[in-house]
Order: C-alpha cells, then structure tokens, then sequence
C-alpha cells in the first residue's frame, strides 16, 4: 500500500499469472486472440478513455505518491508484459460502476450502485446533458454513468465529532474523504477505538486502568466492532472475549461489555443513516423519490460492512423507507451484488471486445 508502483502492479500482474496457469483444459481461447481483462480500480480516476484512466489520487490508506498522475492501465499491461502473459486491460472500471454493470446486466431496473466496504462510494446513470461538466460528444444512448466519489462529500452541514476530527486529522488524507470516514469499514472501528479510549480515561470504563493497547491506533477494526455488536449471548460473552483478545482487557463487568456494544451501535447507526441519505440523495436527483411514474427502482449495494454488518444494512434500509415513506419505498429494490464490480469488468471488457468485432 505504501511500496512502490511496480511493486503494487508487480503483485497484481503475478496473480494473474498464477489465475492464467490455473485455467483448467477446458479454457480455449480461439486461435490469435489475446485475453482481455476488466480491471476494476477503486480509486479516484481521470478516466481518459474506456481503457485508460490517471490516478487522481489514493484513498483507503493508500499512498503510492509516484503513481498520482500515471495512467494505472499502462502501468498494469506494463507489469502483464514483465510477466510474460499474453493479456492486455480492454476496460478500466471503478468498483462502483463494475457493480452496476452487473447489476443492469441482469436487471433493467438497475439505476445506481454503491459500495459499503473498506471505502465507501456511487455510481448512477443518468441523462448525459444533464452533466454540464461533460464537453465531448453525447454517447449514442444518451446516457451516462457517473462514479460520483462520494466518499469525498463534506458539508458543514455534517456534523464532525472530536473523534471525527482527530481522526481525520491523523489520518493519511487530513481533510479529504470526510463522508468515507464516517461511514465506511476502514475507519468505524477506529472511531469507537477513540470513544471507549475517552470512556476509560475519563469515566474509568475498564476499571482505573487505561489498557495500553487501547491507545494504539487502528487495533479495533470494524470486523471486530461488529462481532462484539452482534454479540446475542445473554452475557455478551463475545464482546468479553474479543475485548480480551484484541485490547488485552482481561475480565469485564457485563455493564462494561454493554456500554461497548452501546458505543458500536452509535457509531454504526450513524454511518448506515448517513449512507441512506446519500442514496436518498441519488433517487432525488433522478426524480425517483416519489411514485410517479410507477417505476420500479433497483440499487445494488456490494461491499464487506453491506454485507455482514447486519445491523448496519438494516438501519440503512429502514432510514431509506422513512425518508422515501412507505408507498415510494415500496418500488424501491436495495439489491446485495456479490463481487459485482468483477463481474461487472469482465462484462464491460467483453462487451467493448465484442464491439470491436
Ligand atoms: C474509495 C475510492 C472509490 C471507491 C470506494 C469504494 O472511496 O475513492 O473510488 O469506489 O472507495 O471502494
């Protein structure tokens, strides 16, 4: 995450190769063809052409500085050739928009995706004119898929906690991705971190004693936050357990072990309505937030806190039926994509091969 450029699309070139030499017998490509790949990049991306694309910069505690500003596609056939593989990237795609590829291939209905994971962002479509920032030729259908990189909203209308602002403040991109650190798998963790660090020091949570290893940053992941939040043993044993395990807290009264649930269900419930607004957001800007016309409405969510931080995707969903009401809601489908954005590349990397005949 942090080495050096050939050193990320050396790595990702070698799992190819090792993907490429485990094809079964089966795999026939037909006489002179080259394999063509997806690539989806979940970053943020000047998108040049359908297969090439500079990185505008990192996110995600990424920080490969000589790469901003590189094109991320030649960097990656570069490394395919050092590899000696017969392949060449025909479409760069962002996560979001692989997952919505996905999702529209099997379902028309599909007008955005977002991803709830280590990061967090969207993707919809909408009438090409009506992006004003857009001066080139309009596509032949009209329309457009915009990867909005949502994750970088702020608004002083979002209200930041000193918790917020010492993380962002520590973090690798101060000031940037501001909705992401609200929301997304790779800060939550954090964050409760610093709230159950404030607890200790100044209302003795974990007895008079401040666990030192509470002190260190990222040691509570948002896995971890959402195993002891989704703890139903009476006792909350699991809380109990992973308390000892991760912060070397050794026993805990059951008081104790709900206050940190308590502390993981602010933080989660927090970041699910936000990522409802944000949908909510989307639906208003096409005109999809009230029921005329009777349109079904079909969004696929993919990502790691999506899809196992139940707690998380059912507060996001309730918060979405409550802004919409129940009758807009109900034309409203939240789809799980699984591994859409893959999916989602390889489709776009066969379709635009099949293009070209
Ligand atoms: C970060 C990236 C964005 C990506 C998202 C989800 O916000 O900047 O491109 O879509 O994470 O992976």
């Amino acid at each position: 995450m942090s080495g050096g450029s050939d050193d990320l699309f050396d790595f990702i070139a070698a799992a190819l190769a090792n993907f490429v030499a485990s094809e079964g017998e089966d795999y026939h490509l037909s006489e002179g063809m080259q394999r063509q790949l997806g690539f989806t990049f979940s970053f943020p991306v000047k998108q040049t052409s359908i297969a090439s694309g500079t990185l505008i910069k990192w996110t995600k505690g990424f920080a490969i500085d000589e790469m901003v500003g590189m094109d991320v596609v030649e960097e990656l056939n570069k490394a395919i050739r050092r590899q000696g593989l017969d392949m060449k990237v025909t479409a760069l795609v962002n996560d979001t928009v692989g997952t919505l590829a996905a999702a529209k291939y099997v379902d028309n209905d599909a007008i955005a995706a977002v991803i709830l994971g280590t990061g967090t962002n969207a993707a919809y479509i909408d009438h090409a004119h009506k992006i004003p920032k857009w001066h080139g030729p309009l596509p032949k259908s009209g329309e457009m898929v915009i990867n909005m990189e949502w994750g970088n909203f702020r608004s002083s209308h979002l209200p930041l906690t000193e918790f917020d602002q010492a993380l962002d403040v520590e973090s690798l991109n101060p000031g940037e991705q501001i909705y992401e650190k609200l929301i997304s798998g790779m800060y939550m963790g954090e964050i409760v971190r610093r709230v159950l660090l404030k607890m200790a020091q100044e209302a003795y949570l974990f007895a008079d004693n401040v666990p030192p290893k509470l002190e260190t940053p990222d040691i509570l992941s948002t896995l971890h936050m959402l195993m002891m939040h989704q703890d139903t043993t009476p006792d909350l044993k699991t809380v109990g357990i992973k308390l000892k395990e991760i912060l070397g807290i050794e026993s805990t009264c059951y008081k104790t072990r709900k206050a940190v649930v308590d502390v993981c269900e602010v933080v989660a419930r927090r970041g699910a309505r936000l990522a409802a607004a944000g949908i909510y957001g989307i639906l208003k800007k096409l005109g999809r937030d009230t029921v005329c016309p009777e349109q079904r409405t079909v969004i696929a969510v993919d990502g790691g806190v999506y899809k196992y931080y139940k707690f998380f995707a059912q507060c996001m969903e309730s918060t979405l039926s409550d802004l919409l009401g129940e009758e807009v809601a109900s034309f409203v489908v939240i789809k799980q994509a699984n591994d859409g954005s893959g999916i989602g590349a390889a489709l776009l990397a066969a379709s635009y091969c099949q293009c070209l005949g």
